[in-house]
């Protein structure tokens, strides 16, 4: 059976991610999101994440996959978090490396921007939890490599994502978008 990634991303309203690389979410983003993430984050079996969002928000008792190119092979540096090198694996390669932990379920992919391209360019993201926050940046990380200021719906719109949920989660605006690749079009 195939793991399904969930990508769960939290946005200003002109697509980015963070103001800069260091900045926390928990900095700018809405109480409700940070609700929706925790509780994700909590119910999940394995969160794939880069170094850099590893090291923003260390968290030693979680079940992490840290992505860096400082190690050649899989190496554990916690009992539940191990490193590896994105370069020398593919998304289907991750649930054996990671099983006689804890067996790979629901993973989520947790960012930042060139692990989001890294699953998608594996075509391997099966939905996406997106909260866009009522805030804009003008500068930043972007969701995916090379996108300046974007609303969210058009980036991921023009990588083959539509929009299959949307909600209000609280009276400033923030909303809860969910999306899934779009079916492919018969020949
Ligand atoms: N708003 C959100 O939802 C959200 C989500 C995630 C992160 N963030 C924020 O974004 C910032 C961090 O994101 P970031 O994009 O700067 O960094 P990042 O993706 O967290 O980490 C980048 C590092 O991870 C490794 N890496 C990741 N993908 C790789 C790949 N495909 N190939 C090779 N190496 C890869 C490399 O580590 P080495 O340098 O060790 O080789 C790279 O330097 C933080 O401020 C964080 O809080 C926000």
């Amino acid at each position: 059976m195939t793991t399904e990634f969930t990508l769960v991303v939290a946005t200003s309203a002109d697509g980015f991610i963070a103001r800069h690389s260091g900045d926390s979410p928990a900095s700018w983003a809405s109480p409700e999101e940070q609700a929706h993430f925790f509780r994700l984050v909590g119910d999940a079996c394995w969160s794939v994440m880069g170094r850099k969002t590893h090291e923003v928000a260390d968290r030693p008792y979680r079940r992490r996959i840290i992505f860096s190119r400082q190690v050649t092979t899989p190496e554990w540096r916690r009992p539940t978090q191990v490193w590896v090198n994105p370069d020398h694996l593919r998304p289907e390669d991750l649930p054996a490396l990671v099983n006689a932990v804890t067996p790979m379920t629901n993973p989520l992919i947790l960012g930042g921007t060139l692990v989001h391209d890294w699953f998608h360019a594996h075509a391997a993201i099966a939905r996406i939890e997106l909260t866009v926050e009522p805030v804009s940046f003008g500068l930043g990380l972007p969701v995916f490599s090379g996108d300046g200021p974007t609303d969210p719906l058009t980036l991921f719109g023009r990588r083959g994502y539509g929009v299959a949920g949307d909600r209000i989660l609280n009276q400033v605006g923030t909303r809860l978008i969910t999306l899934e690749p779009a079916p492919a079009q018969p020949a």
